[in-house]
């Protein structure tokens, strides 16, 4: 077959890949790197969405997950399992289901967008929902991992980010060279420090230059902006919906050693991103991933992101997954007509202006 052949193969020589690794992979990665040419003029910077949305369970998670199961599996692993939520738990169910091994996956109660828990109840994976949020989900899988035979799949395994900062391999090599900014949503904190050891990597081996990295949390669970610990984080954007990143400290790390920023951006502000993105470029990001296009128009704005600037902005996760965010917080109804032509025709005519 002449085709993207997934990561462990395409980047083998940057992954801990070894004779004893299974051959996974659901192809994921190549995930394109689209100009979002009307938004760049609106803000004054050259901006691009690195579309991770499009990766074979919707989300980069994806990336760092075909390599945490194939190391599972060599290591002699029978079952994976995470706290997550949604994506993670997604994306380990199906690489899970591909490899034949069992997912168990811990999640916060009514917490969850519909399409990520559609998935890991369509992969077959174990699912425990939690009365708590993802912070206590996360202390419980480690727990668990600790005292039985299960391999923990989240971010703190460092299988995962491995896997995760190929992304930033992608971007060097699809726009010719790192750039100025890498705008990225924070939540747990695993991407933004894959991305900066990723940057790191393809810089040494190949001159490609650093970003600036500039993380976006979301208001309500801004754990490292307010350099506190949140106890019950909240946020419209789920998937970052949490107040004590585990990777906190690698985070930091890949700000101050990048001369970056972490900042936080409110449930308005992400909301406005999500639809504007949509409506003028035809991307539909999930509310979670629009932390980066809301974080890039509020740092224009300040001028913490210089105009002319050549920006990646990451879209973690497909807005298919979270059909209900987009139907409950964005104000637009189809209408409702009888089945006749002539309603359809008088209906339109007052909306199609010539
Ligand atoms: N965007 C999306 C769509 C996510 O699902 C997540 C994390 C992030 C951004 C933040 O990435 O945690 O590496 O800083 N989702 C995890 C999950 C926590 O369980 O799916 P991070």
């Amino acid at each position: 077959m002449n085709q993207w052949p997934g990561l462990l193969i395409q980047y083998e020589a940057f992954l801990p890949v070894t004779d004893k690794t299974p051959e996974l992979t659901l192809y994921e990665g190549n995930t394109p790197l689209i100009p979002f040419a009307r938004l760049s003029e609106k803000l004054g910077v050259e901006l691009y969405g690195k579309f991770e949305g499009l990766n074979p369970t919707g989300s980069f998670k994806d990336r760092g997950m075909v390599v945490a199961v194939a190391k599972a599996i060599e290591n002699g692993s029978k079952s994976v399992i995470c706290a997550s939520t949604g994506n993670t738990s997604a994306s380990a169910a199906a690489y899970a289901a591909k490899a034949g091994i069992r997912a168990i996956i811990v999640i916060p109660s009514g917490k969850i967008a519909l399409g990520k828990l559609a998935q890991a109840v369509m992969y077959g994976a174990e699912i425990v929902e939690i009365e708590g949020n993802f912070d206590q989900a996360l202390k419980i899988v480690r727990k668990v991992s600790e005292t039985s035979p299960v391999t923990l799949v989240n971010s703190v395994n460092p299988y995962r980010l491995e896997g995760q900062k190929t992304a930033a391999f992608e971007i060097c090599e699809q726009l010719g060279s790192a750039p100025d900014v890498l705008a990225i949503p924070v939540g747990n904190a695993g991407n933004i420090s894959a991305y900066w050891k990723g940057f790191k990597e393809f810089h040494e081996k190949f001159r490609t230059g650093l970003p600036e990295m500039h993380g976006f949390e979301a208001e309500g669970a801004a754990a490292i902006v307010q350099n506190r610990v949140i106890e019950n984080p909240e946020t419209v954007a789920t998937a970052i919906r949490i107040g004590n990143p585990a990777s906190w400290k690698l985070a930091v790390t890949a700000r101050d050693e990048s001369n970056g920023d972490i900042d936080s951006v409110s449930d308005p502000e992400i909301l406005e991103a999500f639809q504007l993105l949509a409506r003028n470029e035809g991307i539909f990001a999930e509310p979670g991933s629009c932390a980066s296009i809301a974080g890039v128009i509020k740092q224009v704005k300040t001028g913490q992101i210089k105009k002319g600037s050549k920006v990646v902005a990451v879209l973690t996760g497909n807005g298919l997954k979270d059909p209900q965010t987009a139907m409950s917080q964005v104000n637009v109804r189809p209408a409702v007509l009888p089945a006749n032509e002539k309603a359809v025709m008088d209906y339109l005519s007052n909306v199609i202006h010539v």
